[in-house]
């Protein structure tokens, strides 16, 4: 099922826009180049376009999410070049292009993902002298760094990576194993992602909380996809990659058809949970959109 959306489109063209200004001034030198290559390779854009479709559906305004945005891609391409090294994943091809690593060398991806982590942080911490930081009060910042933190540590995605690469080739694992891994490496950004965007969308504590949860329960649905395109070509990663290396994956449990039918129930999970939200179209939209995904 496609979406069309012209409001989630419009978003992402914002998105991309400030995202392109944020890279050409952080990174715009010879010693940055991988961190250049790898926020400039075509990325979905999921978590960021989450965080601000979940401001508005909150009730605010995108403007004071997009630092926020910015942030959660870093962390998120931090991950994907960690996750691709050969003491990982081991994978050439990334996005239809060569993974950090192959087109410059496992060092420099070191240490561009150690780079964007930690920039993340310094993003969200403001410098002090943007006149668009003056939009977010300083605990509002400090609630957005402590999510992000919280999502991307040892009780986050690392636990999730971490839980991943000790089932890899392992026997003895089910589906409560498999769901923790799914909810932590890619569940919890996403719960940070939603969490974020409510806080810049001005929402107090329990929408905040119930927003997580949301963004969990469709991390874990996206995951699931991962999963089942795995073994798709569309997706510009090595087709297959997760069964050569004995991974712990849905297909790993059961058919691409019940795997798709689980994606689906946990989407739905997630619909129905921001049914309450002040203004909930088009973030339904885009969760549909997830959903209906080729890569
Ligand atoms: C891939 O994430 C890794 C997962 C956590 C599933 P995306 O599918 O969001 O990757 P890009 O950024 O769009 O390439
Ligand atoms: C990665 O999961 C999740 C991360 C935290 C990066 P995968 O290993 O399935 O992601 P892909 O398929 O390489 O994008
Ligand atoms: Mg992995
Ligand atoms: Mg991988
Ligand atoms: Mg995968």
């Amino acid at each position: 099922m496609s979406i069309v959306n012209p409001h989630i489109d419009a978003l992402k063209r914002l998105f991309e826009g400030h995202l392109a200004v944020q890279v050409a001034r952080r990174y715009g030198g010879a010693e940055a180049e991988v961190q250049r290559y790898v926020l400039n390779n075509g990325g979905k854009h999921v978590r960021p376009l989450l965080c601000l479709l979940t401001a508005e559906a909150v009730g605010g305004d995108v403007t004071p999410a997009l630092g926020a945005a910015t942030a959660l891609e870093l962390v998120h391409t931090y991950s994907l070049v960690h996750d691709d090294l050969p003491c990982m994943d081991d994978d050439d091809t990334r996005r239809g292009k060569a993974t950090a690593h192959k087109a410059f060398s496992e060092a420099q991806a070191l240490l561009a993902g150690d780079a964007l982590l930690t920039d993340a942080f310094a993003l969200l911490a403001g410098s002090g002298s943007d006149a668009e930081e003056q939009l977010l009060a300083s605990s509002r910042r400090l609630a957005m760094i402590r999510e992000l933190a919280r999502a991307a540590g040892s009780e986050g995605m690392v636990l999730g990576q971490y839980l991943d690469l000790h089932w890899t080739s392992r026997k003895g694992a089910g589906l409560a194993e498999l769901n923790r891994i799914h909810r932590h490496k890619t569940g919890d950004l996403l719960g940070a992602s939603a969490a974020m965007g409510a806080i810049a969308g001005g929402a107090p504590a329990d929408i905040v909380d119930h927003c997580r949860r949301f963004g969990q329960l469709l991390g874990i649905a996206f995951q699931v996809l991962d999963d089942v395109l795995d073994e798709s070509a569309a997706t510009g990663k090595s087709p297959g990659k997760d069964r050569q290396a004995g991974k712990l994956t849905y297909l790993a449990l059961m058919s691409p058809e019940e795997a798709r039918a689980e994606a689906a129930a946990y989407t739905r999970q997630a619909i129905e949970s921001v049914q309450g939200l002040k203004s909930s179209r088009t973030l339904i939209d885009f969760i549909l959109s997830l959903l209906g995904r080729t890569h």
